[in-house]
């Protein structure tokens, strides 16, 4: 199954270059409790950001997945260079953790969505790519003054 998580503000901005343009502890704590146990996929430029931040210190994934059309080796993860061939075979559990071209190929494979829903506008440079969030259902939702913590599925058709 695939799941996502990703942080968007009020104009689905996720990025701003190559890092997250703002931050919120209680939504590093949500991300952090929800992908530790997790088998993560993420894009090239996502690894070498979280590298960034992680500098030494080992990522905090139980298995980690990297998305990159080019020849690559990463020390600590999986290099996936055919991300269809990947998302249609795959029967593990996989959460999607970015970033803008990563989420826009695998939407079409999601069940799960974890939305946090930043309520304020940032600057910054990536935005999520626009799609019909009525193509899925909330299951769950729990608000800050800051924050929404959503959970959707997909309608199944
Ligand atoms: N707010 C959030 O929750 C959140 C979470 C994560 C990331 N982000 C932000 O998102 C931004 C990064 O997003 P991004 O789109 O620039 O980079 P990205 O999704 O992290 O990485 C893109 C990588 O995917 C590879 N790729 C593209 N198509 C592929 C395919 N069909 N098969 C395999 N690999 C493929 C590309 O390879 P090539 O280089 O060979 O083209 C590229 O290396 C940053 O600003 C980051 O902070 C935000």
């Amino acid at each position: 199954m695939i799941k996502m998580i990703w942080a968007m503000d009020e104009n689905w901005l996720i990025g701003k270059d190559n890092m997250l343009p703002w931050h919120y502890p209680k939504d590093l704590a949500y991300f952090k409790n929800l992908t530790k146990n997790e088998a993560v996929l993420m894009g090239d430029l996502t690894y070498h950001s979280l590298k960034s931040y992680y500098k030494t210190k080992p990522l905090p994934f139980r298995k980690i997945y990297v998305a990159n059309i080019n020849d690559a080796s990463y020390p600590d993860a999986i290099h996936v260079k055919d991300l269809f061939q990947f998302l249609k075979d795959t029967e593990e559990d996989i959460m999607v953790i970015g970033g803008k071209t990563i989420y826009q190929l695998c939407l079409p494979y999601a069940h799960t969505l974890y939305i946090t829903f930043v309520l304020k506008r940032h600057e910054g440079n990536v935005y999520f790519p626009r799609f019909d969030l009525n193509q899925f259902k909330l299951i769950k939702k729990d608000l800050t003054d800051e924050l929404i913590f959503a959970v959707y599925e997909r309608i199944s058709s």
